[in-house]
């Protein structure tokens, strides 16, 4: 009989401000409710003052700061990641945080680097977003939590509250009642955001996504979940079978051929936390690679498809992909 499947650990977040911190207490409050997907490892700061981490180390929470000034952007881009890193951050969280972050910064925290901006983008991205938005006469302002990406305020959208606009509005009264709404987004933006590495739906969607990308695939079930096959809807042969929970373990995986026995045992003994060894499919090869970990990579999940359609497809569309890959 399968257990049912132990709660998740918390993804552990660090957040980066530069002023009041008033979305850095929001976060933290969520997170101390009891099943809040997340904690708090670290506030951190460009700014010794900020007001924020005064209020984190009174909860107990581990802070951190480095003035920017006299220092290139990438060095003082790469104090932060390194205090982050200590503390175990997974995610990091902009909140307020006033800094243009370094290329090389966001590629390597791409998607697991969030902001909270006081605009419903993509409008009004950057600063000045209240007066700028009572200027144009908006009926509405509101706020994003979103991706960070190279480009400022243009990552993915992850949710948005709107706040209407009062007659009379100031920059000001209005940032106060933005703030409220940003209050009650960003803590549940987050608990998704994080929550999807461990969401069976998530997880599967994105699969369908790598499996159906390669040539001549398409989806079947089998045995009550959904698989993937290469060729003909005939003669087709599957190449990965979706994992949730099923088969002895109560891990979400993706099943791929793997090339022997050998190979798989030594991945499942060596590696238990990415693999596994699915039951009642005996000697044939087939390996679980793991998919509900916070640190699951999927350019490694798309190698392992293409490998196993590989394995799977019939000649004639192999010796096609052999021939495409040496160009
Ligand atoms: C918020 O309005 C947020 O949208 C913007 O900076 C402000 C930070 O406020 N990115 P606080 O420090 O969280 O109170």
């Amino acid at each position: 009989m399968v257990e049912p499947r132990p709660p998740c650990p918390k993804a552990k977040v660090a957040v980066f401000i530069s002023g009041t911190g008033t979305n850095m207490a929001a976060l933290l409050y969520a997170s101390r409710l009891s099943d809040a997907p997340f904690e708090i490892v670290l506030v951190a700061s460009n700014k010794q003052e900020a007001a924020g981490l005064a209020l984190a180390r009174l909860e107990g929470i581990e802070t951190f700061s480095h003035a920017h000034q006299g220092h290139s952007r990438e060095d003082h881009d790469a104090a932060m990641e390194a205090a982050a890193k200590q503390a175990g951050a997974q995610f990091i969280l902009l909140a307020g945080y006033m800094r243009i972050l370094s290329e090389d910064f966001v590629r390597r925290w791409e998607g697991r680097i969030l902001n909270i901006h006081p605009s419903l983008l993509p409008k009004y991205k950057g600063l000045d977003t209240f007066a700028r938005a009572i200027e144009a006469g908006e009926s509405y302002a509101g706020t994003s939590a979103h991706l960070v990406t190279q480009e400022l305020d243009a990552g993915e959208v992850l949710a948005q509250v709107r706040v209407a606009i009062a007659p009379g509005d100031t920059p000001e009264t209005l940032a106060a009642r933005v703030k409220l709404a940003e209050h009650q987004l960003y803590p549940r933006a987050v608990a998704d955001y994080v929550s999807r590495g461990s969401d069976p739906k998530h997880l599967l969607a994105r699969l369908r996504e790598l499996a159906l990308a390669l040539p001549e695939t398409y989806e079947r079930e089998s045995h009550g979940s959904p698989g993937f096959r290469v060729g003909t809807e005939k003669t087709g042969k599957f190449f990965a079978h979706f994992h949730d929970g099923h088969h002895g373990s109560d891990r979400v995986a993706v099943l791929v051929k793997t090339g022997s026995m050998d190979e798989l045992l030594h991945l499942v003994e060596t590696q238990p936390e990415s693999y596994l060894k699915p039951a009642y499919y005996g000697a044939s090869g087939w390996i679980g690679v793991v998919l509900d970990r916070p640190d699951l990579d999927w350019d490694h999940v798309e190698d392992w498809l293409a490998q196993s359609w590989q394995r799977c497809a019939p000649a004639r569309l192999t010796k096609l992909h052999d021939v495409a890959e040496m160009f």
